[in-house]
């Protein structure tokens, strides 16, 4: 008997600053050989090409060449991510902007993004938000109630200030680490990402 193939994990990006987290991400998870699907809104290809020195295309271009690498248009809504019949292992939204997750958090799914997530919600399958804004105001933070109260996990991209000395890198690193336990890609965080008490 063979065994099925593993579930590919959706990745939207969606147009809030962070593009360096989305990045590691999908870097993280090809390097685990993980099957990856990948979504990114039109906002976000602009927010790439202002936050990094290489085009969303040209990075994407450089992941095609890895065979557990797929993408889909934003406006594909025929990609088989818009169903619930294809089975996925749940998806990350890195980063998630606010015009994203309140689109999510009322049920609009006016591209692959939105409906891939919608999806992932109503099929019940792990689905971790990376919002990035600051500060929140109501609807935000309403927005994001709604959304964990279905089951997503919340993972605002918070600097780990106790892990000494701390740079961009370094939060990316946590933050990846922290979506990928989240999500169920990896048990536990790399024992240097942990609290230690007593080496305060
Ligand atoms: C350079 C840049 C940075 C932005 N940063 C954020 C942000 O951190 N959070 C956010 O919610 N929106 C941010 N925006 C605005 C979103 O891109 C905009 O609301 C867009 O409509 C989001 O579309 P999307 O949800 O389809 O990606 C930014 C826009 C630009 C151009």
């Amino acid at each position: 008997m063979t065994s099925a193939p593993p579930r590919p994990l959706i990745v939207g990006v969606a147009g809030a600053s962070g593009s360096i987290i989305a990045r590691g991400l999908i870097d993280a998870l090809l390097e685990r050989q993980k099957p990856v699907i990948v979504v990114a809104s039109n906002a976000a290809r602009m927010v790439w090409q202002e936050e990094l020195e290489e085009s969303y295309s040209a990075t994407v271009a450089r992941w095609t060449e890895n065979p557990h690498f797929s993408t889909y248009a934003i406006a594909d809504l025929f990609a088989p991510i818009a169903s619930g019949t294809f089975p996925t292992a749940g998806m990350i939204i890195a980063p998630a902007s606010m015009n994203t997750v309140a689109s999510l958090a009322h049920g609009l799914t006016p591209n692959l993004l939105l409906r891939a997530a919608d999806v992932t919600l109503k099929e019940r399958r792990p689905l971790t938000l990376i919002p990035r804004e600051t500060p929140l105001h109501a609807i935000h933070l309403e927005n994001l109630l709604t959304l964990s109260r279905l089951g997503a996990t919340i993972l605002p991209p918070e600097p780990p200030f106790y892990l000494k000395p701390l740079d961009i890198d370094g939060l990316v690193r946590f933050v990846v680490q922290r979506a990928l336990v989240a999500s169920g890609v990896t048990e536990g965080l790399p024992d240097d990402m942990q609290y230690r008490d007593h080496e305060r």
